[in-house]
C-alpha cells in the first residue's frame, strides 16, 4: 500500500472514499467534514438529525456521492465522546473502517489525521496511528494461498490536510506509523509461518534479510560454538530435533559507547511439541507461534535501525524445536546452563526457560546494561490474563514501569505480576540447583523466578505473551490469527531509553 501526505481541499480529493470523523454529541460540523456536507447539499446534517449518524465509536456510514464529488463515497466513523478519545481507538476505528471499504472494492482511500486537536491528540501521533491502524487492519497471510482473496487490496491511503504547515509533521508521524506497523507485520508473517517453514535455519535466513536490508551487523553461533560456550540448556532442548539449534545475535549500533545498552532476547522455539512431556494433540498447531518472542525482538531491531536513536541495542533468539527425538531430553535429566547453574529437568514442555536461561547468560557475557526478555512462556500466564494483557515480571522497577509505559503509548496492555522470594522455594530441585518447573500454581510467576535466577543483578524485565501473541478472532486492529505483539512496546522502549 501507498501511503502519503499531502496538503488539499477534500472536496477536490479524488478517491474510491474519503473517511471523516464524528463526535458523539457534536453539534455542529467543522473541517473537512463540514466542507464534504456542503458539497454533499447537506447530506451528512440530514444523517446526523435524523439519527442515523450518532457519532459512537465504531459507527461507520458510508455515503455515496453521485457525482457531487471527485470522490466516490464518503465514510463517516464515529470515535466516541471525544473526552475519551485514545490513539488505540483512532487505530481501531480506522482499522475497521478501512476493512469495510476493502470489502466494499474500494481500492484507495483518502482522510485526515484522526483525532488530532480531540483529548490532547497531536497532530503527529494522530497521523501515525492512522497509518498503524490501517496497515495493522488490513494485514492478511495468503502465503500458503493458491486463489486469490474474495476482497481487493486498498493499494494506496492519503493523509489530507488543508494547511501546508501541518504537512512537515504529517509526513514523519506517517512514516513512524509505517515503520512500526510494517515491523509489527513482519512478525505476525514470522508467527503465522508454520513450522516445516519457519525452522531455525529460516529465522537465520529472516534475520539475515534484515540484517542486509538495514545495515544491522548479524551472527549467528552454532551448535558447536554452542557448546564451546556451554550453552547446555539450549543444548538440552534441541537434542530432540533434527534440526540444527541457532543462536541468533543481531546488532544496531547508535550509541558512541562500545556497550550493549539493551540487550532484546526473544524465545525462538520454532515448534513446541513439549518433547518427551508431549503436548496433548488438540491445538498442538498453535505451537508453531512458539517463536513469536523471537519474531518481535527481530521485528523490532529491524524498526529501530530505520528510526535510528542513538543508543546500542542487541537482539539475542535462541532458536529450536522441542521435539521428542529418539535422543530427546528426558524428564529426570540434569543440565548446566551457561552460567554455570545445574537444573533438573521435572518437564520436557518447560523448554522455554532453558534456552532463555543461556540466551540471558549471553546477555550478560556481552555486559548489556539492561535486558528484557519476550517469550511464549506459560500456559499459566494466558490463564491469568487472557489474549487482552501481556503479563510483565523484573527485578526494577524502573525497568518495568518504563515497558509498561512504552506498552501503553502502543496499545499495547501490560500487566505487572508480582516477584517474591517465597516463590523460589517452588523451584528447589534435591538434586540440582533449580528444577525447571515450580509444581502447579503460579506457573508464570515460579516461571519468571526462574529466569530472575540467571538475569542475576542485571537490570531485568521479563514479557510473557503466552496469551497475547496470537488472537482467535478479530478485534479493532488485530487479526485472526498473530497479533505482533510487542513489536511497538519494544520499539518505544527503546525510544524511551535513549537520552
Ligand atoms: N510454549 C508453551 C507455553 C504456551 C502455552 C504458549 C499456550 C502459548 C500458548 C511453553 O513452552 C509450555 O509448554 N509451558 C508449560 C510449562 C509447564 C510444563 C510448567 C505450560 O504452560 O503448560
Ligand atoms: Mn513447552
Ligand atoms: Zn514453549
Amino acid at each position: 500500500m501507498e501511503i502519503r501526505a499531502v496538503v488539499d481541499d477534500m472536496a477536490r480529493v479524488k478517491a474510491g472514499a474519503i473517511v471523516v470523523n464524528f463526535f458523539e454529541g457534536m453539534e455542529c460540523l467543522d473541517g473537512a467534514i463540514a466542507t464534504l456536507d456542503k458539497a454533499l447539499d447537506g447530506a451528512i446534517s440530514q444523517l446526523i438529525s435524523q439519527g442515523e449518524i450518532k457519532g459512537k465509536l465504531g459507527e461507520i456510514t458510508v455515503i455515496h456521492s453521485l457525482g457531487r464529488l471527485p470522490a466516490a463515497r464518503v465514510a463517516v466513523a464515529g470515535l466516541g465522546k471525544p473526552a475519551e478519545l485514545t490513539l488505540n481507538k483512532v487505530r481501531g476505528v480506522v482499522a475497521e473502517t478501512c476493512r469495510l471499504l476493502r470489502q466494499k472494492g474500494v481500492d484507495d482511500i483518502a482522510t485526515i489525521a484522526q483525532g488530532a486537536g480531540i483529548a490532547g491528540i497531536g497532530l503527529e501521533e494522530a497521523a501515525r496511528a492512522v497509518i498503524e491502524g490501517a496497515l495493522l487492519g488490513l494485514y492478511s497471510f495468503r502465503r500458503h494461498m493458491t486463489e486469490e482473496a474474495e476482497h481487493g487490496e486498498i493499494k494506496q491511503l492519503l493523509i489530507v490536510d488543508s494547511d501546508k504547515a501541518n504537512l512537515p509533521t504529517l509526513k514523519r508521524g506517517s512514516r513512524k506509523g509505517m515503520i512500526l506497523a510494517e515491523a509489527t507485520n513482519l512478525a505476525r508473517d514470522m508467527v503465522n509461518e508454520p513450522a516445516n517453514y519457519m525452522t531455525p535455519s529460516y529465522m537465520v535466513e529472516r534475520a539475515a534479510g534484515l540484517a542486509k536490508t538495514y545495515g544491522l551487523e548479524i551472527s549467528v553461533l552454532e551448535q558447536a560454538q554452542m557448546q564451546e560456550l556451554g550453552m547446555g540448556a539450549l543444548l538440552g532442548v534441541a537434542q530432540g530435533s533434527q534440526q540444527p539449534p541457532k543462536f541468533i545475535i543481531l546488532n544496531y549500533r547508535g550509541g558512541d559507547s562500545a556497550e550493549v545498552d539493551v540487550a532484546l532476547i526473544g524465545k525462538g522455539i520454532t515448534f513446541d511439541a513439549g518433547g518427551i512431556s508431549i503436548k496433548p494433540s488438540e491445538g498442538m498447531g498453535e505451537m508453531k507461534g512458539d517463536m513469536a518472542g523471537g519474531a518481535a525482538v527481530m521485528a523490532a531491531i529491524g524498526a529501530v535501525a530505520q528510526l535510528k536513536p542513538k543508543i546500542n541495542v542487541t537482539a539475542i533468539i535462541p532458536a529450536t524445536e522441542n521435539l521428542p527425538g529418539g535422543n530427546a531430553l528426558k524428564p529426570g535429566d540434569i543440565l548446566t546452563a551457561m552460567n554455570g547453574k545445574t537444573i533438573e529437568i521435572i518437564s520436557t514442555d518447560a523448554e522455554g526457560r532453558l534456552i532463555l536461561a543461556d540466551a540471558l547468560g549471553y546477555a550478560k557475557q556481552l555486559g548489556a546494561r539492561s535486558i528484557v526478555d519476550v517469550a511464549t512462556l506459560t500456559g499459566a500466564c494466558r490463564v491469568a490474563l487472557g489474549d487482552v494483557y501481556s503479563g510483565v515480571f523484573g527485578n526494577n522497577q524502573e525497568l518495568v514501569d518504563k515497558v509498561i509505559a512504552a506498552g501503553g503509548e502502543a496499545g499495547e496492555l501490560i500487566w505487572q505480576m508480582p516477584m517474591h522470594e517465597q516463590y523460589k522455594e517452588q523451584n528447589k530441585s534435591d538434586v540440582a540447583d533449580i528444577k525447571n518447573v515450580g509444581g502447579k500454581y503460579g506457573g508464570a510467576i515460579t516461571a519468571a523466578q526462574f529466569l530472575a535466577e540467571f538475569a542475576g543483578d542485571t537490570p531485568w524485565v521479563h514479557l510473557d505473551i503466552a496469551g497475547t501473541s496470537m488472537i482467535e478472532k478479530e478485534r479493532a486492529y488485530l487479526v485472526k490469527g498473530a497479533t505482533g505483539v510487542p513489536v511497538r512496546t519494544l520499539v518505544n522502549l527503546v525510544l524511551s531509553l535513549t537520552r
